[in-house]
């Protein structure tokens, strides 16, 4: 099999066939069979979030089976090329990805749809922005070949991403997110799309989990720790944003990123209330309200991305034990870096 590679670009969600989400999942299974040589002598849990087990590469936990997990995050090291004018997102997984790439997309397509034609109001974030590790399951790449700039987003560690991404100097936005808050919001998900055969998880065992560090490319604060010190050796290169920021000052931090990613908004723009369009077009309110039903590109519900979009919710799940043990822990992790929550 030859693993499609991504040399094209451009969203535009006209591609996607009713075929593609078998394509795909076909795909999916050649590349874990591919693989399986490669990743069957490393370190394993028989412990899980979405996959019964998880292993060890690279400093990080990744499911074995699934659309992220270890076999297409070692393919997508092998197969995807990045190209000069790349943007890319990557965050943990559960601390505002979807949003994230709503905003994104938003900012960057502003001039490409006028008039309720966006995309996001039809489809879901995920599905206009693709994650690396799954457009090397797709035959047909998400851009056309003299698209610019090409949009990917990825839960990879930083010292996983593919040697191209780390060599393209492309801009890159990292978001993270208070871990109590990770770990409530990992709890609910995997709860609705998980396969039925691995039963329902407590809220005791994914605290066990989580802070003992396996979840889906962590340890969580392992991830964060190798983009911020990333994002200090490259503080042009790479932009640290916590969620809980995102949300105290939305309409600042949207300017931030559009400048960050060279799309910086015009005077005029500003003056026409562009910004808070945005912000308003990708509000948790507007997106959940146009992700009621349907399935995203790889079968799970659209729903299952927006469930309260608060901060703090953690204090409604959590013992106070459990919340002092990861406070102990963030606090021994970050010891000395400037990252708060
Ligand atoms: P909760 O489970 O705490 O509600 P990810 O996108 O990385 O999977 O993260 C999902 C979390 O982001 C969920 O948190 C979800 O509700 C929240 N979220 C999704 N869209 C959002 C938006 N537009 N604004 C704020 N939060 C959003």
């Amino acid at each position: 099999m030859s693993i499609p590679t991504t040399s094209h670009a451009f969203p535009d969600l006209s591609f996607v066939t009713e075929d593609d989400p078998k394509v795909e999942r076909a795909n999916l299974s050649l590349i874990l069979d591919r693989y399986k040589d490669r990743f069957k002598d490393l370190p394993k849990v028989e412990k899980g979030w979405l996959s019964k087990s998880m292993n060890l590469y690279q400093g990080h936990w990744y499911s074995s089976s699934g659309v992220i997990s270890i076999g297409t995050v070692l393919a997508s090291q092998d197969a995807f090329q990045a190209h000069p004018s790349d943007l890319y997102l990557a965050t943990p997984p559960k601390c505002g990805t979807t949003w994230l790439k709503a905003l994104v997309f938003a900012i960057v397509n502003r001039t490409k749809y006028k008039n309720n034609s966006n995309p996001l109001l039809v489809s879901n974030p995920h599905d206009c922005l693709p994650f690396i590790e799954n457009e090397i399951l797709r035959n047909k790449p998400t851009y056309n070949v003299d698209s610019q700039p090409r949009l990917f987003a990825t839960h990879m560690s930083y010292l996983a991403l593919p040697q191209s991404v780390l060599d393209s100097g492309c801009s890159l936005v990292y978001m993270c997110r208070n871990p109590k808050d990770v770990l409530v919001s990992t709890f609910h998900f995997v709860n609705k799309v998980r396969d039925k055969s691995l039963g329902v998880m407590t809220i005791e065992e994914a605290f066990e989990l989580f802070s003992k560090g396996f979840t889906p490319c962590g340890p969580f604060w392992d991830h964060v720790k190798e983009y911020y010190k990333a994002s200090l050796d490259h503080p042009e290169k790479i932009l640290f944003l916590t969620y809980e920021n995102l949300q105290k000052d939305t309409i600042s931090n949207v300017k931030r990123i559009a400048e960050f990613l060279g799309y910086p908004f015009t005077k005029e723009e500003e003056v026409e209330g562009v910004v808070e369009e945005i912000v308003s077009l990708c509000s948790f309110e507007n997106l959940r309200e146009h992700n009621q039903q349907g399935i995203k590109r790889d079968g799970l519900p659209n729903d299952a991305f927006f469930r309260k979009g608060k901060v703090g919710d953690w204090s409604n799940y959590l013992t106070n034990d459990m919340s002092q043990i990861l406070d102990q822990i963030t606090e021994e992790k970050f010891l000395g870096l400037d990252i708060s929550f």
